[in-house]
């Protein structure tokens, strides 16, 4: 269990949240204020009907006069008129207000999600993610546009009718009260059951989607180890609860709207009585009596939507909780006001302020854990020189990939400070420095899309002379030459239709095309074939030139023409030095490449028989 599980959420009225919430309403003024008229004067005009009614029962039918009734209808279809364009309005307007809402609410989402940091992304799961910005922004959006309007229409027919029928006789309208209370409390005993069943229903659904995608990926490993069965049982286990909680809310669900009815006709039959006496004894005239008949119809509809709509409200505010912890969380790694002053934001970055940068970078007493307690670099103190080649070598975990987020700024250290050309990098802004980054991954990740849209997101101002250039200082340009459809190919989702090696050729095309000052390649040829290696080789020795960069590599070979090696051991360097002067020292160093080397050897040997 942990906290991305769904959460029940059993609290009541949150006030600060639906503050919120009716900010997102309010930001739509015109179509709220629409709503609010149309559906104040849908309730005013369903009760005006049963009083036109009345009046011409009363003065025209009981009476034998027919002579009128032609304005009457008049007055009647006028009305009714009336009434459809505020429908007609009502439901416009309404789901215009609801597309507007999901709509601001993505976007408001989407732009946190640019913001966050590495850190969120290493704590958060994706499909917890999504889940806020699709389901939970849907609820939001459909609960404020449709479920709050209905309550003033609801409150609104509740409270004219029993004030007109106060007004016409307070006897009956007396009895009649008396029977809202039952009405209330059975719609929200019975809501309180269905929502509780739903939420129930919920959280077993997320526990089988769950459980399906990790049947489905891991679907090959589960047969190695003859795990089908065990699956299938906890599987059936999930589904067998969740077709009992569904039916349980079927069944509640049937229950409460027979009982409601119940609970009304009595009112009804209460009216009819008591009303029908009074008719015959003279005190109500037959007209008031249609009247009341009608209301004590008409409020039954509201009250048992209105507990539906509490229940509604109840399930949008847990939504709306899940929604606004993700839209409000803090970046870990953030600008203050006064530097995005300068700067600029991703959204309007002002390069016009930027100083240029020369890519000095001192490691000043660093420090850094990913969680804390856990330290992964302690005083660590590094001083580069702008243009040089340096390589992290190292064993797995050592803090090599560490060291370069850092110096991206992915991650902030948390004692020390870093230093780019003699500044506290936390003075200037991220844009500045990451737009001025290069970085390739071991698993590069490209977007659906064309191999020219992959190599131009790196600077979407690039012509296509200048992005033919990139992919040829990659090396990259042949291959997509020979593509079917050249530069202009589909990649696919991922591009996944290239291979890995293809993937990383158009991804260092694209870090080359950002003309950046510092390079970063973190295992960019591990999990490459050995013939792409060395077409990458060859056009990062011709790329690098000039640039600051870092080479994180675990084929020694790759790196022998670096400025400076640093061999990493658990967050410290324990060797440095050329290529030439550690071979010489003998230490670890040489020991790694030697065996490396012996590998390497045998492995041709072996191959080339
Ligand atoms: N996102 C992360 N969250 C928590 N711990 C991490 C994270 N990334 C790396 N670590 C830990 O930090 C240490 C150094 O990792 P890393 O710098 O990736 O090593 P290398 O790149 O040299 O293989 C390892 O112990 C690793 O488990
Ligand atoms: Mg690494």
């Amino acid at each position: 269990m942990n906290e991305y599980e769904e959460i029940d959420y059993t609290k009541s009225f949150d006030f600060s949240l639906w503050k919120k919430l009716a900010g997102f309403m309010t930001k739509h003024k015109k179509p709220l204020i629409i709503l609010l008229v149309s559906n104040t004067l849908i309730a005013v005009l369903d009760i005006t009907f049963p009083l036109v009614t009345r009046y011409a029962i009363d003065n025209f039918i009981m009476l034998g006069d027919t002579s009128n009734m032609g304005w009457f209808i008049t007055v009647f279809a006028v009305l009714f008129f009336i009434q459809a364009v505020n429908i007609y309005l009502f439901i416009n307007e309404a789901g215009r207000m609801e597309i507007g809402i999901v709509y601001d609410i993505r976007k408001t989402g989407f732009k946190k999600l640019q913001e966050l940091s590495f850190s969120y992304y290493d704590n958060t799961p994706v499909g917890w993610i999504m889940a806020r910005m699709t389901t939970d922004a849907q609820r939001i959006g459909d609960v404020l546009a449709w479920s709050i309007i209905d309550l003033v229409w609801g409150f609104g027919i509740i409270v004219l009718a029993f004030v007109s029928m106060f007004i016409l006789n307070a006897q009956i309208a007396v009895r009649l009260l008396a029977i809202t209370p039952f009405l209330i409390a059975a719609s929200v005993f019975f809501q309180r059951i269905i929502l509780k069943g739903h939420r129930k229903v919920r959280k077993i659904n997320s526990k089988i989607t769950g459980s399906f995608n990790e049947g489905i990926n891991g679907a090959k490993t589960t047969k190695t180890l003859v795990r089908e069965g065990k699956n299938f049982e906890e599987f059936e286990s999930l589904t067998s609860s969740m077709r009992y909680n569904s039916v349980r809310v079927a069944i509640v669900s049937s229950i409460l709207m027979p009982t409601v009815l119940i609970i009304g006709s009595i009112g009804v039959a209460n009216v009819v009585y008591s009303g029908g006496i009074q008719v015959m004894t003279g005190v109500l005239t037959f007209g008031t009596f249609t009247t009341f008949v009608s209301y004590s119809m008409q409020i039954i509809d509201p009250i048992r939507q209105i507990a539906r709509i509490f229940s509604d409200m109840q399930s949008a505010q847990a939504s709306a909780e899940r929604t606004f912890s993700l839209i409000e969380s803090e970046p870990d790694v953030a600008d203050s006001p006064e530097i995005l002053k300068i700067y600029g934001d991703a959204l309007n970055p002002k390069p016009e302020n930027w100083p240029k940068i020369v890519g000095d970078i001192v490691f000043e007493n660093v420090g850094f854990a990913y969680k804390t307690g856990e330290r992964v670099l302690e005083n660590f103190s590094l001083n580069i020189k702008a243009g040089e080649k340096i390589a992290l070598v190292g064993e797995t975990g050592a803090g090599k990939s560490t060291i370069v987020n850092l110096i991206c700024r992915f991650y902030e250290p948390t004692e020390g400070t870093i230093y780019i050309d003699g500044t506290d990098y936390k003075k200037r802004s991220q844009i500045w420095l990451q737009s001025n980054l290069g970085y390739v991954l071991q698993t590069p990740h490209l977007f659906s899309g064309s191999v020219t849209e992959n190599i131009r997101y790196a600077n979407l101002e690039a012509t296509d002379e200048e992005i033919i250039e990139a992919a040829k200082r990659a090396n990259a340009y042949d291959f997509i030459m020979k593509l079917p459809d050249g530069f202009n190919t589909e990649v696919g989702e991922g591009g996944n239709r290239l291979s890995s090696g293809e993937k990383q050729l158009v991804s260092f095309a694209r870090a080359i095309l950002s003309n950046p000052v510092i390079f970063v390649l973190d295992e960019a040829t591990s999990s490459v074939d050995t013939e792409t290696e060395q077409v990458i080789q060859t056009a990062i020795d011709r790329v690098l030139k000039g640039r600051t960069s870092f080479i994180i590599a675990h084929r020694l070979s790759t790196i022998r023409s670096c400025d400076r090696i640093l061999l990493i051991h658990d967050g410290k360097v324990v060797e440095e030095g050329t290529h030439k002067e550690l071979l010489r020292k003998k230490g670890q160093y040489y020991d790694l490449y030697t065996n490396q080397f012996k590998e390497e050897a045998e492995n041709r040997l072996l191959t080339d028989r």
